[in-house]
């Protein structure tokens, strides 16, 4: 069967069947060809770049010229994949009319699908705008990462019955304002599915169980790339960033021995061509004893 660009009826439709919605995050054109390559629905260029490939602290720091030439290079990389770029901090919450310019770069710079911004009812207004702009909008609620000193560190969101409908009334004021989809992050498994079960519009969960319509995971955290720290939600299905260590270590090792390169790495000149260099500079040394014999 021919494959078929991800489109947002796609994933209402997995919704509507029960059918799970993968997404992972991607920085750059190999990660987009292997999420590509691997069939997974939506890629998200996170500003969780800022931490796992910048190696800033925070999301904080990343800026707008960062994502777009990331999300950019994805694009390059993927073409059924559903892309999503993450709005960075402060590229959206001072007024509607920036928020719509930002998110209109990643279509027109980047080749984005849609874009993606943290926050709940009090973003609604700025959701509504960007979608009435003709952007797609995927909302972010729960563990908001750009709000992480706001919220006092990166901790589960959502725990007690006051919180878990307020996360509740974030995620309709979301779907009411026209968001095509809201990603939860770090909510209990049952405040979440309770949540998905009330939408209309798919949820991605990261850290927030089995019963949201789709599950989210950074590239570095699940292929084991960067190990600062793996958090509780991850999974490392490899450890590529050992594979790569070795891999230098024995680079490493065998230029140091000068056993790389070998022939096969190598190229030739022809043994006529090699002679007439090695004549042509005996030649040239000649003339320079002679003529700094001259100078003596
Ligand atoms: O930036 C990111 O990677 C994200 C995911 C954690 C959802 O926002």
């Amino acid at each position: 069967m021919e494959r078929k660009k991800v489109a947002i009826p796609t994933l209402q439709g997995k919704k509507q069947r029960g059918e799970p919605i993968t997404m992972v995050t991607a920085y750059d054109y190999p990660g987009g060809l292997a999420a590509d390559d691997a069939g997974i629905d939506m890629i998200l260029v996170g500003d969780s770049l800022g931490m796992v490939v910048l190696g800033y602290d925070s999301t904080v720091p990343v800026t707008m010229d960062e994502m777009i030439s990331h999300a950019a290079a994805v694009k390059r990389g993927a073409k059924f994949a559903f892309i999503v770029g993450d709005m960075p901090f402060l590229s959206y919450q001072a007024d509607a009319k920036e928020a719509i310019r930002n998110a209109g770069r990643f279509l027109k710079e980047a080749g984005s699908d849609a874009v993606k911004l943290e926050g709940g009812a009090e973003m609604a207004e700025t959701v509504k705008a960007i979608v009435d702009a003709g952007i797609p909008v995927m909302g972010h609620i729960g563990l908001t990462p750009q709000s992480v000193s706001k919220l006092g560190g990166y901790r589960v969101q959502g725990k007690t019955a006051r919180a878990a409908l307020k996360l509740l009334d974030d995620a309709l004021a979301l779907e009411q304002a026209g968001a095509f989809s809201v990603v939860l992050e770090t909510v209990p498994d049952r405040v979440a599915e309770l949540v998905s079960q009330r939408l209309s519009i798919p949820t991605i969960g990261i850290g927030a169980g089995v019963g949201c319509d789709g599950q989210v995971l950074v590239f570095h955290d699940l292929l084991g790339y960067f190990d600062r720290f793996s958090p509780r939600h991850n999974k490392r299905y490899a450890n590529i960033r050992e594979t790569i260590v070795n891999a230098l270590s024995e680079y490493r090792r065998e230029v140091e021995w000068r056993a790389f390169p070998t022939a096969e790495n190598s190229f030739t000149i022809g043994d006529d061509e090699f002679e007439a260099l090695v004549h042509a500079l005996e030649e040239v040394g000649e003339r320079v004893s002679s003529a700094e014999g001259v100078q003596a």
